[in-house]
C-alpha cells in the first residue's frame, strides 16, 4: 500500500521520480505527489487520481532540482484528495515527507502536537511524522528522524528532505519495505525493486529499525542502536522486460500468458531427476515425523492456494492441516507449538497480516516455511525455510501466475513429503504427468480464448454470478469468484455445490450464470446432480471439465470448457486458466480498469 521513491544525484529528479512511481503504482493509485528542492525552495505538486493526473500537471513545469521524493497513495486515513496526498509538510514548510504504512498512535501524537501549537492540513496519520521531525530538528535531520520514529507505533517506511540542505535525504524503515538503490554518483530509494531497475541493479534492502542517510558523495546505514552498519550490496538479476506489457493490453493478460514459462522455471530443478529435489525443505523433512500439525496461513488468492495445499498435504503426509486467513489467525489463539509446521504463503512477501502470522508462529517456536514469490521480501527473509515460487514480477493487482505457481509449489511439497504415494498414485507416474502440465497450460490458453470471450459476453450483463464445485474444485471455485469480483465488480459467490440446497438455491433465478467445476472423477456424478438442481431452477451453467469427462458432462451444462486430461490432483492447475480468462474478458467488456481495480492495491502492508 502506497509506494515511495527518492532520488539524489546529478540528474533532474522529477522524471526519475515519476518513472519510479509508475512502477509502484500497483501499490496504490488514488493520488500521487512529488517534492523537489529547487534553488533551496521546496516545490510540492500533488494530485488526486491516478499518476497520469500528476504527470500531466508536471508536464507544464520545468523543474531542474536534483533531489526529491515521490509518493503514490492507497488511502487509509483520510479520503483520496490533493490535501491528503503525500508529501506532507511541517508548519514551517521546510520539510517534506513521504510515508508508506500506518501510524497507529497518530491521534495521541496529533493531540499533543496541537497543544504545542502545530497546525495540520490533512486528515492523514502521516502528517504527525513530519511535525514530529520538525519538533526535534535542530540542525541534524537524522537525529530528528531518530527521535521522531522512537515515538511512533505501527508500520512505516518514511523518507524526508529539508529545503535548507539540498544535499541529503534521510529515510527509515519499520515493518514496511524500503530499498536503497546505488548508482554511479547517485542514490535512489523505493518501496520495491522494479522502481530501481531502470537505473541500477545494486541494492541494499533495509531491515526494521534501520535508517539510511543519503548524501551526494556517500550513504550511511544506521542500525537501531545508532551504530553504523556495513550492509552487503545485493545484485538484482531480474529481467526488466518483465515490467513491460510486451504488447498485451493489460499486465493481467500478459501474466496469464506467462504461466507456462514460469511454471517450467519452477519445476525445472525439482523435476530434473527421477525424484523430486527440494533442498529448501530438507530441514522440514528431517523433522517430519515430529510434526504433529501443519498450519497454512495466507490472504486472498494465496489463502485459496492454501486450501488446495491442505488437501494435497493431508493426503500426502497423513498430518492434519488447518488453513487460516492470516487476518484471523493470531486472534483465534491457534494451538501452535514446537511440533507445528506453519506455512505462510504470499506473492509479495510483505502482506502485513501474513507477516504478523509468521511472527506469531515463530514466537510460539513453531517451524516455519515461506512459500513466497518476491525474493528478499520480509517474509522470505524471516521464515525458517523458504520455497520461492519463481513467478517473476507480478504487476496486475489480480494475482494469476503467482497463484498457479503457489499451487505448483504445494504439489511439489506434497509429492516430496508424501514419499511417493499421494492419492493412491505412484510418484513416478505423477512426476511424469506434472512435467506435462506447463505444455497443457499452454494448450488450455490456446483453446480457451474464443469460448471464454463468448461466455464473458453473457456474464458481463449480470450483477451476480455463482461458482460451484466439490473437493479441490470448491477451493478453485473460491478463487474463480474472487477474480471475477475483484476486476469486473460483479458480485460472485463460491459454494460447495452440495451446500446450495441449504439456502443459496433460493438465489438461483432464470438465466443467472453459474460456473460449475467438474474436474474430479470421484465427485463427477454428485456434481452432475447438483447441476441438475441448478438448471431445474433456471440457472445457466458453464461447466469446466477434463476432456475425458466431456461426453458425460456436455449434455448436463449449457456451455462447456474442456481442459486437457491429467491426474485429478493436478486439475486445478489447468482449471484455473478458464477462470482467469473469464474474469479478464468480462472485466474488459465492462471497461473496468483491469490492472488497477478500484479500492485495491497489490501489496497490502497494513492490517
Ligand atoms: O502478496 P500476497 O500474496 O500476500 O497477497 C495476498 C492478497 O492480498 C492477494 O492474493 C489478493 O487477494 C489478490 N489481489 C487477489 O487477486
Amino acid at each position: 500500500m502506497c509506494g515511495i521513491v527518492g532520488y539524489i544525484g546529478p540528474k533532474g529528479a522529477v522524471p526519475i521520480l515519476l518513472e519510479g512511481l509508475k512502477k509502484l503504482e500497483y501499490r496504490g493509485y488514488d493520488s500521487a505527489g512529488i517534492a523537489v528542492i529547487e534553488d533551496k525552495n521546496l516545490e510540492l505538486r500533488k494530485a488526486e487520481g491516478k499518476l497520469k493526473v500528476l504527470d500531466d500537471k508536471l508536464s507544464l513545469e520545468k523543474f531542474k532540482g536534483n533531489i526529491g521524493l515521490g509518493h503514490t497513495r492507497w488511502a487509509t486515513h483520510g479520503r483520496p484528495s490533493d490535501e491528503n496526498a503525500h508529501p506532507h509538510q511541517d508548519c514551517g514548510g521546510k520539510l517534506a515527507l513521504v510515508h508508506n504504512g500506518i501510524i497507529e498512535n497518530f491521534q495521541e501524537i496529533k493531540r499533543n502536537l496541537e497543544k504545542e501549537g502545530h497546525t495540520f492540513s490533512s486528515e492523514t496519520d502521516t502528517e504527525v511524522v513530519v511535525h514530529l521531525v520538525e519538533k526535534f530538528f535542530s540542525g541534524n535531520l537524522s537525529e530528528a528522524v531518530q527521535k521522531a520514529t522512537a515515538l511512533l507505533e505501527g508500520s512505516y517506511a518514511i523518507a524526508v528532505i529539508n529545503q535548507e540542505n539540498p544535499d541529503q535525504i534521510v529515510a527509515y524503515r519499520q515493518d514496511s519495505p524500503l530499498i536503497l538503490g546505488i548508482g554511479e554518483g547517485e542514490y535512489y530509494l523505493a518501496s520495491d525493486i522494479p522502481a530501481l531497475l531502470p537505473y541500477t541493479r545494486r541494492v541494499i534492502i533495509l531491515e526494521d529499525g534501520e535508517m539510511v542517510e543519503l548524501n551526494r558523495e556517500n550513504y550511511r546505514v544506521i542500525g537501531p542502536g545508532g551504530e553504523l552498519l556495513n550492509k552487503e550490496i545485493e545484485e538484482i538479476d531480474w529481467d526488466l522486460e518483465m515490467a513491460e506489457k510486451k504488447g498485451f493490453p493489460h499486465y493481467m493478460l500478459k501474466e496469464i500468458h506467462e504461466q507456462p514459462d514460469v511454471m517450467r522455471q519452477l519445476l525445472e530443478k525439482p523435476l530434473r531427476g527421477s525424484e523430486i529435489e527440494l533442498p529448501e525443505i530438507d530441514a522440514i523433512l528431517k523433522s517430519q515425523e515430529k510434526i504433529e500439525k501443519i498450519f497454512i496461513v495466507a490472504c486472498g488468492t494465496a489463502y485459496h492456494s492454501g486450501l488446495i495445499g491442505k488437501a494435497l498435504l493431508e493426503k500426502a503426509t497423513g498430518i492434519p492441516v488447518e488453513v487460516d486467513m492470516a487476518s484471523e489467525f493470531r486472534y483465534r489463539s491457534p494451538l501452535i507449538g514446537e511440533n507445528s509446521l506453519v506455512i505462510v504463503v504470499s506473492q509479495s512477501g510483505e502482506t502485513a497480516d501474513t507477516l504478523a502470522a509468521l511472527r506469531h508462529a515463530r514466537d510460539k517456536r513453531a517451524k516455519t516455511l515461506g512459500i513466497v514469490n518476491v525474493q528478499g521480501s520480509t517474509i522470505a527473509r524471516e521464515a525458517d525455510q523458504l520455497l520461492l515460487i519463481e513467478a517473476g514480477l507480478e504487476i496486475a493487482v489480480a494475482s494469476t501466475k503467482a497463484y498457479l505457481n503457489m499451487l505448483t509449489a504445494f504439489n511439489l511439497l506434497a509429492l516430496k513429503m508424501g514419499d511417493g504415494d499421494i492419492a493412491g498414485n505412484e510418484n513416478g507416474e505423477l512426476l511424469h504427468l506434472l512435467r506435462e502440465i506447463p505444455a497443457q497450460v499452454e494448450k488450455t490458453l490456446l483453446r480457451m480464448e474464443k469460448p471464454v470471450r463468448k461466455a464473458a459476453e453473457y456474464i458481463k450483463n449480470w450483477d451476480n454470478a455463482f461458482f460451484v464445485g466439490r473437493g479441490l474444485d470448491f477451493s478453485l471455485a473460491l478463487e474463480g469468484a474472487l477474480k471475477l469480483k475483484e476486476i469486473s465488480y460483479i458480485h460472485a459467490e463460491a459454494y460447495a455445490a452440495g451446500e446450495l440446497k441449504h439456502g443459496t438455491l433460493a438465489l438461483i433465478e432464470e438465466g443467472i450464470p453459474v460456473v460449475a467445476l467438474l474436474t474430479q472423477e470421484s465427485l463427477l456424478e454428485k456434481m452432475i446432480s447438483n447441476i441438475q438442481e441448478i438448471r431445474a431452477r433456471g440457472g445457466y451453467v458453464f461447466g469446466i471439465t477434463q476432456d475425458r469427462f466431456a461426453s458425460r458432462v456436455a449434455e448436463e451444462v449449457d456451455f462447456l470448457f474442456k481442459i486437457p486430461n491429467t491426474a485429478d490432483i493436478f486439475a486445478p492447475l489447468l482449471g484455473t486458466v478458464p477462470l482467469q480468462l473469464l474474469s479478464y474478458f468480462t472485466a474488459d467488456f465492462r471497461d473496468c480498469p483491469i490492472d488497477q481495480p478500484r479500492n485495491l492495491a497489490k501489496s497490502v502492508t497494513v492490517e
